[in-house]
């Protein structure tokens, strides 16, 4: 087979069982059910326990999108897993997910580019297969965020929660099913607005964020490279079907619509029930939409996530 580009042949995606919502919350910060719904769209997010750690929750989800693709793991030749918020640090969760998985014959990394890293990784995967250095990649999204939160802050612990979603990325011999284009960046001089301190610095690491400058970015910086992609590739944004962005807060959403003018309900949204959950974001949410079948052939999508680094990522596809 002639291979013109990648494309998603199967998904899957992995959640804790553990749900907190924010009435639980509300009893140990100062804060409420209804500020939470009203300023995020947040309602409930999944926690890790045992038997959940990023790695296992990756490596669940990744054995799902094997099936979903009908492959055997030996099949793959790279496992990339998207994290900021990894097992430990060595070995890294994709060589983890490889020894869960039995894909012996996979080259394994972690990348680590936030709430971008999906996207980001999912780049890296498909320039590998256009390069003709792999057939099947399986690219995870995967957090445990809930180790790594301040819960005694109410402005981050309200926002996050964990998870994995993963794709399994194989070639393809049409531009009708298959990876567009890409459009992603980072800006590490304005770094300083989401930051995690590494345990080398200190005991706890800890999330931190300025949540209004991160705000101000993503309803900038989501349109904006949404816009570059559908212009560069000559489709009116009403010609892409749907908009599959990172689950960061309903408003950030509602607002890059409106800039993009575009009904909501091209935008699907699952962060009522899972919170933000970074790198899993976008491949949780894409995972939940092929399960229900929403998605018909030759529709147009983009996916687009943004968060710490500051980093920002965007893919064009059809599906
Ligand atoms: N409950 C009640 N009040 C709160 C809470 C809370 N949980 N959190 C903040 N407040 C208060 C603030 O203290 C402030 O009070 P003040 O006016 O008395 O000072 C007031 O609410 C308004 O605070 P803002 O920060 O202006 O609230 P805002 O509407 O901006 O919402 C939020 C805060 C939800 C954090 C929002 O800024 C946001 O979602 N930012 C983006 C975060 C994000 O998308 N991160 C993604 C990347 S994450 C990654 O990459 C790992």
């Amino acid at each position: 087979m002639d291979c013109l580009t990648s494309r998603v042949i199967g998904t899957g995606s992995a959640l804790p069982k553990r749900i907190l919502t924010n009435g639980e919350i509300e009893q140990w910060v100062d804060t409420s059910d209804a500020w939470i719904r009203e300023r995020t769209g947040i309602i409930e997010r999944r926690i890790a326990g045992k038997g959940e750690s990023t790695a296992e929750l990756a490596a669940m989800a990744g054995r799902r999108a094997l099936e979903d693709a009908e492959i055997v793991a030996e099949s793959l030749d790279f496992i990339i897993v998207a994290t900021f918020t990894p097992s430990s640090g060595m070995p890294s969760d994709a060589c983890l997910v490889q020894s869960a998985l039995g894909a012996s014959r996979a080259v394994c990394l972690d990348i680590n580019a936030a709430c971008s890293g999906f996207l980001f990784a999912l780049q890296m995967a498909h320039a590998s297969i256009c390069a003709g250095l792999a057939h099947y990649i399986l690219v995870i999204g995967a957090e445990n965020i809930s180790k790594v939160v301040d819960w005694k802050d109410r402005g981050t612990c309200i926002l996050f929660g964990d998870g994995a979603g993963a794709v399994v990325l194989g070639a393809s011999d049409s531009f009708r099913h298959g990876i567009l284009d890409f459009e992603c960046g980072s800006d590490g001089e304005r770094g300083a607005v989401l930051t995690m301190t590494s345990r080398q610095e200190s005991k706890m690491a800890y999330l931190k964020m300025d949540g209004q400058e991160v705000f101000k970015f993503a309803v900038r910086k989501v349109p904006e490279m949404i816009s570059v992609l559908a212009e560069r590739n000559h489709l009116a944004l009403e010609e892409i079907d749907w908009y599959l962005l990172h689950q960061a807060n309903a408003r950030i959403l509602g607002a890059a619509a409106k800039r993009l003018s575009l009904s909501l309900e091209r935008f699907p949204m699952n962060l009522d029930r899972y919170g933000n959950t970074s790198a899993a974001s976008i491949p949780i949410l894409l995972d939940e939409c092929c399960k229900k079948g929403i998605f018909l052939e030759g529709q147009k999508m983009i996916l687009a996530g943004f968060g710490g680094g500051l980093t920002w990522g965007s893919c064009l596809l059809s599906w």
